[in-house]
């Protein structure tokens, strides 16, 4: 139930999977694509993150859970350079982006795909512009192959391809989504940052959503870093699971691990779902309120 069909080693993935010393290292005999060590991260006297640690294993979909305000989207924020952090070492694809000049910082760049929490599109662009942002940003490409990478992008996230035009405003939230994981792909990366994609969503369309992620993960060979709250992500498409307390990775595992684990916000969070299954209620994500898990 965990999603945890596919424990088998997974291969080296379809894309861009160069041979190479530069193509992450082992860990348990997988290939591990990004390795936080120690990582600290704070905001004045306030500590977010304190020595975490954290591996993502290639052609995973890795779920990132934890209480709110607890440093989920601060660690993906950090890992992207778009914070400083206090100590620690970050390895990405098994580069060190401190230790790269600005070549190679794009370079890694170009194979990591990033949908935010907040801010989605640009609302003043297309959806084919928005696919287009990143293009622009790297590449030197004519204007006619943007276009047909653009609604390549746009068929794979399957959206009608009149959505090409439209701007974000006339779009629903799952197809708002669906963009975003367009743009996301834009440069088909290899490991993929996904900020709360089903937050919004209504049942169906995060279930659809989580769907297509599994789908992109199996035929990209893409790995997924997902922060979510989703619980339903968690169970159906998720192959491993990280929760985040006491500034920490806590515990880390299959959906058994979880249920095992002592900790009241774990608990809570997760066996929740269980009394919810037998008795199925309104799409209410378990915000598991729970203060003691913070
Ligand atoms: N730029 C910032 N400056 C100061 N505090 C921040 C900043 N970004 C996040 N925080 C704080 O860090 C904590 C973790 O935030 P966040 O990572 O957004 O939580 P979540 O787990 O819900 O994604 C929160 O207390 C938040 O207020
Ligand atoms: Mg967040």
């Amino acid at each position: 139930m965990a999603g945890n069909v596919d424990q088998q080693p997974i291969e080296t993935g379809g894309n861009g999977a160069e041979k190479g010393a530069d193509n992450g290292t082992k860990g348990h005999g997988r290939d591990i694509v990004l390795s936080a060590k120690d990582v600290t991260v704070a905001f004045g006297p306030k500590v977010v993150l304190d020595r975490l640690n954290l591996d993502i294993y290639r052609g995973e979909i890795l779920g990132f859970v934890g209480a709110s305000g607890t440093g989920k989207s601060v660690l993906m924020r950090t890992v992207l350079r778009l914070l400083p952090r206090r100590s620690g070492t970050i390895k990405i694809l098994g580069q060190d982006f401190d230790e790269l000049d600005e070549p190679e910082r794009n370079a890694l760049d170009m194979r990591l795909g990033v949908l935010f929490q907040q801010g989605a599109l640009f609302s003043s662009l297309t959806v084919k512009e928005n696919i287009q942002v990143p293009m622009r940003e790297y590449l030197d490409l004519p204007a006619s192959l943007m276009d047909e990478l653009a609604h390549l992008k746009i068929r794979m996230v399957g959206l009608a391809a009149d959505a090409a035009d439209k701007y974000p405003s006339e779009l629903s939230g799952g197809m708002i989504k669906r963009a975003a994981l367009a743009r996301a792909l834009a440069l088909d990366p290899e490991l993929v940052f996904l900020d709360e994609p089903t937050s919004g969503l209504d049942p169906i369309g995060a279930a659809e959503f989580d769907e297509l992620i599994a789908n992109l993960r199996d035929s990209l060979g893409l790995t997924v870093y997902m922060v979510t709250h989703d619980l339903d992500s968690l169970f159906s498409v998720c192959d491993r699971i990280a929760v985040l307390g006491k500034k920490r990775v806590m515990v880390e595992g299959t959906i058994d691990d979880m249920l095992a684990y002592d900790d009241p916000w774990v608990q809570a969070y997760f066996k929740g779902k269980r009394a919810r299954s037998i008795v199925p209620q309104e799409h209410a994500p378990a915000q598991a309120q729970h203060d003691s898990g913070k």
